[in-house]
């Protein structure tokens, strides 16, 4: 028994005397994904844009709708943008006391289904929403009719949309663009942003639904090392005790960060030196612990992206993970990345797919950027397609999924 008190008496003080180690940090909330900043250094140009093309909905509330299309790569502020923008339009609203509302639904989050995104934003307005009873056709129409009673017009977000592409296709996107135009005469209702990263995904639609949300596009641009500054400056001072970090820190997250022109990583790329700052008892943070900090942070590698993905496309990821850690090259070829990937699944306890289905695979992970897909050019025998990782450790990968996989690996099917 003494053995335990001496055990329980010796974390605590752990706990007692970290706590009164000194921190760097003020409040890391505005370090964190979920964070709006107040103010968008570098988007004005795109956020007057997206005024004009709303301005209606407050001059001239329920006579027309919008759709519009924000794209550009990972960290280049399209959810930021579209969610300051919304909160910032619906306040505008309330004080002429029009009823305008902004939803932002994450498709990935919603598993790419049109029917679950509608059914977050009905019960948004209606938590007591019956969860059950209603065809996933019904439902657009059940939210039209709410719209109706509640006399609303709704701006609705659809942040990271090739999920609803990949799964669903062109269908639903068709159906929200032209849902309007088969209520002649009744009110306009809903508005739609939709979030891509990359304009070649609308390929996939039809053409007279790409030519629709061709129209508006806002592109937003990587950011350059002077941008981020900009952007960092402000969540340095939100974040960190005053004088906390290094200018010389600053400048070389944001030096680092301008080679991808990705704020995402750079906010975490601050945060992450913060940590080692404490973890060191530092007073400031310095180009040392930036350094440490881009030891450890993988842009792509963020545990949201890997869960989102279908179990045989985790399987494709770690074949080529494996291949790459194997053979200590940039690239593989597809060929021998399907060889792995059967083994993989036979690892798993799974059935491979087709080649035509795991060329899909491929090309699924290329277009939300976890990978890289290209044709191969000289030196290789015949046209074939080269896959890569995006700025990661082949190890690393492997890593992250080989934990998940084991963990839901399938039962072993019963031979007799
Ligand atoms: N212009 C900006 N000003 C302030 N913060 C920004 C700006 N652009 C992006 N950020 C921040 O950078 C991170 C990534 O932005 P995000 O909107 O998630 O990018 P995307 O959706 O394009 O991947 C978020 O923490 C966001 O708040
Ligand atoms: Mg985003």
């Amino acid at each position: 028994m003494p053995r335990v008190g001496a055990l329980v008496q010796l974390s605590s003080d752990i706990v007692k005397e970290t706590l009164a180690r000194p921190t760097v940090f003020k409040d890391e909330a505005p370090l964190s994904l979920e964070y709006i900043p107040a103010t968008l250094p570098h988007r004005d140009e795109q956020m007057r844009f997206l005024t004009q093309l709303f301005r209606f909905s407050l001059e001239t509330p329920f006579s027309t709708s919008q759709r519009v299309l924000i794209t550009g790569d990972v960290g280049t502020g399209k959810t930021v943008l579209a969610q300051r923008f919304g909160t910032d339009l619906v306040r505008a609203a309330k004080s002429r006391k029009v009823n305008l509302q902004y939803v932002h639904v994450n498709c990935r989050e919603a598993k790419g289904s049109l029917f679950m995104i509608i059914k977050r934003v009905l019960t948004q307005f209606e938590p007591e929403f019956p969860k059950r009873g209603f065809a996933p056709e019904e439902l657009l129409h059940t939210l039209m009719d709410m719209l109706d009673d509640k006399n609303m017009h709704l701006i609705l977000a659809l942040d990271e949309v090739e999920h609803l592409i990949r799964i669903e296709e062109s269908t639903p996107i068709y159906n929200l663009t032209r849902i309007q135009e088969e209520r002649v005469g009744k009110p306009i209702r809903l508005s739609v942003i939709f979030i891509l990263r990359e304009l070649e995904y609308l390929q996939k639609l039809d053409r007279s639904t790409t030519g629709t949300l061709q129209r508006n596009i806002v592109k937003l641009d990587k950011y350059s090392s002077r941008q981020l500054i900009d952007i960092l400056k402000d969540r340095v001072q939100l974040a960190f005790k005053e004088n906390a970090m290094q200018d010389e820190a600053l400048q070389l997250v944001a030096d680092i960060g301008g080679q991808s022109g990705d704020a995402r990583y750079s906010i975490e790329l601050l945060w992450r030196a913060g940590k080692y700052a404490d973890g060191e008892n530092a007073k400031r943070v310095s180009t040392d612990h930036v350094r440490k900090a881009v030891g450890s942070v993988y842009p792509m590698l963020r545990g949201e992206y890997i869960a989102a993905l279908s179990p045989h496309e985790k399987y494709l990821l770690l074949a080529l993970a494996r291949v790459l850690e194997e053979s200590q090259e940039a690239y593989a070829t597809i060929g021998a990345v399907e060889r792995e990937y059967k083994a993989v699944c036979e690892e798993f306890n799974d059935h491979p797919r087709h080649h035509t289905q795991v060329w899909k695979y491929a090309h699924s992970l290329s277009a939300i950027g976890v990978i890289t897909a290209s044709k191969s050019g000289e030196g290789v025998r015949g046209k074939t397609t080269l896959l890569g990782l995006q700025n990661i450790p082949a190890s690393t990968m492997r890593e992250q999924l080989e934990t998940p996989l084991a963990a839901s690996r399938k039962k072993r099917p019963q031979t007799r």
